[in-house]
């Protein structure tokens, strides 16, 4: 099967907004665990712009599904993981000025530093994923420096889609294809993510290779209208057709 992270940052963002305790992220993910999803999703950006630590210590006390914790490769970060010891840790580039995650890692040019940050996390038990783009030379050396996880970007797709540019958004699918495929030739467990939608989540889910996908913003936004419960059991659902 298929699974569905769901991504809840944005429950936060909008907590934040107002300086309330509400709505709390730690009901969102216990909702979504309800309507079908397989684990949660969390980002502890370096400015605390949405999750909190407070809300990290609330998730690993609270939830029952796996948590996927978001993070840049700092010093600061590895210390707070490897107190909590959180099932996945995906590391991802951080720019401050950045509205959200815009690329991927650059694992090959990093390999040395990154496999060091990665060794202490993966001795203490969590399943380290790289935040990447379809780029084979990324697919090799996240495999060389000791990730268990790739999670495949898929924002260029999604933004190809959604402007209807239908050869970029074919090149990019391909793109994705044969990076999943020559991930899991390599051991690697694949994942995907970014900017999916009811509209685009199909094709990509379609994938055989991939083992989960991480779905965030819209799933929050599409719950104004329809609630969040039903929001994640349609992705589900749609998830499942494309499986079929
Ligand atoms: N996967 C990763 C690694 C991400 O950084 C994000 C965005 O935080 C997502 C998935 C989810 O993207 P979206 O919020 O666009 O669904």
């Amino acid at each position: 099967m298929l699974r569905l992270g769901v991504n809840i940052d944005h429950v936060a963002t909008i907590r934040n907004a107002r300086g309330t305790a509400w709505p709390d992220p730690l009901r969102a993910a216990k909702l979504a665990e309800d309507a079908g999803a397989q684990g949660i999703t969390a980002h502890l950006r370096e400015d605390r712009r949405h999750i909190s630590d407070r809300d990290i210590d609330a998730l690993m006390a609270g939830l029952r599904l796996p948590l996927n914790l978001e993070m840049a490769a700092t010093a600061e970060m590895q210390e707070i993981a490897l107190r909590h010891r959180p099932h996945a840790v995906c590391l991802v580039p951080e720019r401050r000025e950045e509205r959200t995650t815009e690329g991927g890692l650059n694992v090959a040019g990093d390999e040395a530093a990154l496999a060091a940050f990665i060794a202490p996390l993966r001795d203490a038990g969590c399943r380290v994923s790289l935040f990447i783009s379809h780029d084979p030379r990324q697919i090799e050396a996240a495999s060389r420096v000791g990730a268990a996880v790739v999670e495949l970007h898929t924002g260029a797709y999604a933004d190809f889609h959604a402007a209807r540019e239908v050869d970029a958004c074919e090149a990019e699918l391909a793109g994705l294809r044969k990076g999943a495929s020559y991930a899991h030739a390599l051991g690697l467990e694949v994942h995907a993510g970014h900017g999916l939608t009811f509209e685009n989540v199909a094709r990509v889910a379609a994938i055989p290779e991939l083992a989960e996908l991480n779905i965030g913003h819209f799933l929050i936004a599409e719950s104004v209208f329809i609630g969040l419960g039903p929001a994640i059991a349609e992705m589900r659902r749609l998830m499942d057709e494309a499986r079929r």
